[in-house]
């Protein structure tokens, strides 16, 4: 391999390595556990991996291009959406799409949102959405692709949209209100009765962002945790995104589109006839995919079930609780009061880009906020008691070397 101007430079081998000299290469590239914890994250515990990988593994050559038309796959791709929705106080007709993940799913709601304002809101022809600042930025990525403005809007002091903010803020051009459930910014739920009140009065789609919270605040919710409704029960919420790959615990690439009523749905497809090919119409914005992610979450679901589902909620607020006494219990540092997940912290004494540079010196993969500064902690249910202990200690270690030597070394925080 050569490097010339920052690009790898490398002709396809002549004759190919072996298996095993292909095995050791790869292997010498694998990041190990529990340091690479969390650049893996979501994972359910061992045994529910091994069922999405069996799964996975034997339909991974199997299309999902053809899952509106083949049988064996449109049923199996339809009992995950049913399950799924079944968990989002579901109307009469509520259903859904499988898709590649959390971008995917908002892509998919803005592009149906455009869809349905041609209908209904004629006039409109430069469209924009409204939403609390902390709206994910896969918005705005899609936002792009799609041609749409997207206005934010000012927080409350805990981090939550605020209503009255965003009704200000809609204008003629407004198609969409969305807002999230949680935000990963602040791992707040957004006040979605009254956000989408708003939504109804003005007579806008209202899409939430479910992507973290989609399947595990039902679950917490069941387990008298104190949830700010956000599902299909609350009026005018028109669609949901809720990431099967995040605490779904299933393999990605997975996540599910829900449409409150299957007539939404029809903005969501695009079915032409093609001069060649003759009638085109997917399920969602890939052509070919493979059909594994869609038969390990099949996997996953019927082997976890709500029983299953709960048990790993209770462990996962277990361990939040550990981790935050843990936290909170090193010099300066300060655990965020979070909603759901993920877990935040910041330092208020030693620099917090220092003890995230630090962490990361450690081999710990971390993910961070810029702004305000803060470390993310993407626990699962994976991460063990002795993961979180072994993370606590390397985290005491780093902050207090910090504090000793007086002269941090700051580092460039980053999300992704
Ligand atoms: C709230 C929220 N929405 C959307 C996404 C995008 O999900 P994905 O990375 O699966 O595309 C994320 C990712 O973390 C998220 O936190």
């Amino acid at each position: 391999m050569a490097v010339t101007d920052g690009m790898i430079v490398k002709p396809m081998p002549k004759s190919g390595m072996t298996f095993d000299a292909i095995k050791e290469h790869l292997g010498q590239l694998e990041m190990p556990d529990p340091h690479a914890h969390f650049a893996r994250a979501f994972r359910g515990p061992k045994d529910v991996q091994e069922v999405g990988k069996y799964a996975f593994e034997r339909f991974m050559s199997d299309n999902g291009f053809f899952s509106l038309y083949m049988p064996y796959m449109q049923i199996i791709e339809q009992e995950v959406i049913a399950m799924g929705v079944s968990l989002m106080h579901p109307q009469e007709k509520s259903t859904g799409n499988f898709t590649s993940g959390g971008t995917e799913s908002n892509f998919s709601a803005l592009h149906a949102a455009k869809n349905w304002a041609r209908g209904h809101k004629p006039h409109i022809k430069t469209p924009n959405i409204v939403a609390p600042y902390t709206i994910h930025p896969s918005f705005q990525k899609a936002a792009r692709y799609l041609d749409i403005e997207v206005i934010t809007t000012d927080l409350d002091a805990k981090g939550l949209g605020v209503a009255a903010n965003i009704a200000a803020a809609v204008n003629d051009d407004t198609i969409m209100i969305a807002a999230s459930a949680p935000s990963w910014a602040y791992a707040k739920i957004d006040p979605i009765p009254e956000i989408a009140a708003v939504a109804v009065d003005a007579g806008l789609w209202m899409h939430v962002d479910a992507c973290v919270g989609g399947y595990i605040s039902p679950f917490l919710e069941k387990l008298g945790e104190k949830i700010t409704p956000w599902d299909f029960r609350v009026p005018g919420v028109m669609s949901i995104s809720a990431d099967l790959h995040k605490f779904g615990y299933c393999q990605k690439p997975a996540s599910t589109i829900f449409w409150r009523d299957v007539a939404l749905q029809d903005y969501h497809y695009v079915a032409l006839d093609d001069p060649f090919l003759g009638p085109y119409k997917l399920a969602g914005f890939s052509g070919s995919r493979s059909a594994g992610p869609i038969f390990a979450a099949w996997a996953v679901f019927n082997y976890l079930g709500e029983k299953g589902y709960l048990r790993l909620a209770q462990q996962l607020l277990d361990l939040k609780e550990k981790l935050t006494n843990g936290v909170n219990s090193i010099e300066g540092l300060r655990m965020w009061d979070v909603d759901v997940m993920p877990l935040h912290f910041n330092s208020e004494k030693a620099p917090t880009s220092a003890v995230y540079q630090g962490l990361l010196e450690k081999g710990w993969m971390m993910l961070g906020l810029v702004s305000p500064e803060a470390i993310t902690i993407c626990a699962d249910a994976a991460f063990s008691d002795e993961d979180a202990d072994l993370f606590l200690t390397d985290l005491r270690d780093v902050t207090e070397t910090i504090l000793a030597r007086g002269d941090a070394q700051e580092g460039g925080i980053r999300y992704g």
